[in-house]
């Protein structure tokens, strides 16, 4: 099939290529001349495993322009995945997918054939109904359903195993109203081996809200039995292990430790309470689950006080800076929460992340331009005795932290068994 897909940031070109690999041919839309460049010599503009060798692999079968008009023309199916960000008081921002729909209708205008438009970006209930549908409506002249096929198909990738999940999904949810644009779909993602689940377009979209704030409520309340556990002097790992055990619970996405940070839950489990409170809900298990996870990353200062006192003037090295292991994203990451706060004690920081220390400085020039930024992991423990630990990177599971005052934000097991005092947030 010839797909275009508005929006080549991580879900775009992700899903953009994981389509070019199931055989289909894809153009990708973007305002980004630099983006549209780097994707056109086979470059990708962010950091995603396996995401560069496919490019160079599958050169020819995609390009990238910043013409929708021309896209859209010479493709059958268009994926509108823009962001989505956070205003102020949590609600979403949609400009960028009203931009994209008023693009891609004015270029139906000129289409004959049924042409499939497909919401991925994550939106609210309703909004590809009530504000995606009429854009495309008014400006192409034509009526969705009728004319053309109009779907919601969100999307569950994680990224660093962005590729991965998108080849092997636990399962694909795809909102439709017409069977035409079923059918559509249905063919797209025959190759992949995974339960599809066909609902109304609505209905997609609330099975990825229920799916984030869900798994964000696993991490927060299960720090907070992690919480208990350190003050009972139990592992809340071994307790979590029994826990998931039971086949109606599961074993995954039980690390406790220093809290959620990423593009999606905060950004997601905040939208999600903004609208419950529209339509006239108390959404207060939603709001705990936030309020623990904005607490959880002081706790390792809370932690690294009970030894280190007094940080004026003190050293303290942070491994990790990235929200989460094997990407350079550091949106929401936790380690913005502890590097203010030690700065704001006066502490001198010295940090070290293998892919993130670029976007770290670069998206909180309030604190990443007061911290020093060492050349490795091992630096960071020549700098300073005292550790840390933000970001479970593997190669910290390398070094020898003998001698060092560690405090764990993420259980990295070799630092538990070789530093000379050692602190883990929930166990
Ligand atoms: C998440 C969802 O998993 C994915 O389905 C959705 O499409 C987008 O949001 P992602 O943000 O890439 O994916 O990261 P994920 O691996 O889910 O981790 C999110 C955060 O939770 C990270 O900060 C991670 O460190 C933390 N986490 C995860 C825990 O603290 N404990 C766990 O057990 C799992």
């Amino acid at each position: 099939m010839r797909i275009s897909i508005v929006g080549s940031g991580y879900v775009g070109l992700v899903s953009g290529m994981g389509f070019v690999k199931l055989g289909n041919e894809v153009i990708f839309v973007d305002v980004d001349e630099k983006k549209i460049k780097m994707i056109n010599n086979a470059q990708p503009p962010i950091y995603e495993e396996g995401l560069e060798e496919l490019m160079r692999e599958f050169r020819g079968k995609y390009r990238a322009t910043k013409d929708y008009r021309e896209a859209i023309l010479n493709s059958d199916v268009t994926f509108i995945a823009v962001g989505t960000p956070s205003r102020e008081d949590g609600s979403i921002d949609l400009t960028y997918v009203e931009e994209a729909a008023k693009e891609i209708g004015k270029a139906l205008k000129e289409k004959d054939d049924y042409h499939v438009v497909v919401v991925k970006s994550t939106v609210l209930p309703g909004t590809t109904d009530e504000v995606v549908r009429p854009i495309l409506e008014k400006h192409s002249g034509k009526k969705a359903f009728q004319d053309f096929g109009l779907a919601m198909n969100p999307e569950f990738l994680r990224e660093g195993v962005a590729l991965k999940d998108f080849l092997n999904p636990d399962r694909i949810v795809i909102g439709i109203q017409d069977e035409k644009t079923k059918k559509v779909l249905e063919e797209l993602y025959k190759p992949i081996d995974a339960p599809k689940l066909f609902t109304d377009i609505k209905t997609a979209e609330m099975i990825k809200y229920a799916s984030n704030a869900f798994l964000a409520t696993k991490i927060s309340f299960a720090n907070e039995i992690g919480n208990i556990c350190k003050k009972l002097g139990v592992d809340s790992w071994k307790v979590f292990e029994g826990v998931g055990l039971d086949h109606r619970i599961s074993p995954h996405f039980f690390r406790t430790g220093i809290g959620w940070g990423g593009s999606c839950f905060p950004k997601d489990v905040k939208a999600l309470i903004r609208k419950a409170e529209e339509v006239g809900e108390e959404p207060i298990i939603l709001k705990a689950v936030v309020e623990v996870n904005e607490r959880q990353p002081l706790k390792l200062i809370e932690l690294l006080k009970k030894h280190v006192p007094e940080l004026r003037g003190k050293t303290i090295g942070v491994l990790g800076l990235a929200f989460k292991p094997n990407t350079d994203d550091v949106r929401e990451t936790r380690a913005y929460i502890i590097v203010k706060k030690l700065l704001e004690e006066k502490a001198k920081v010295v940090a070290y992340d293998p892919k993130a220390m670029k976007n770290f400085k670069h998206f909180y020039p309030d604190v990443g331009e007061k911290i020093e930024y060492a050349r490795s992991a091992a630096d960071v423990l020549k700098a300073t005795d005292v550790i840390l630990i933000v970001t479970e990177w593997p190669e910290f599971e390398k070094l020898d932290y003998s001698g060092k005052i560690v405090i764990d934000g993420r259980r990295v097991r070799n630092a538990e068994e070789t530093a000379r005092v050692y602190e883990g947030v929930c166990w």
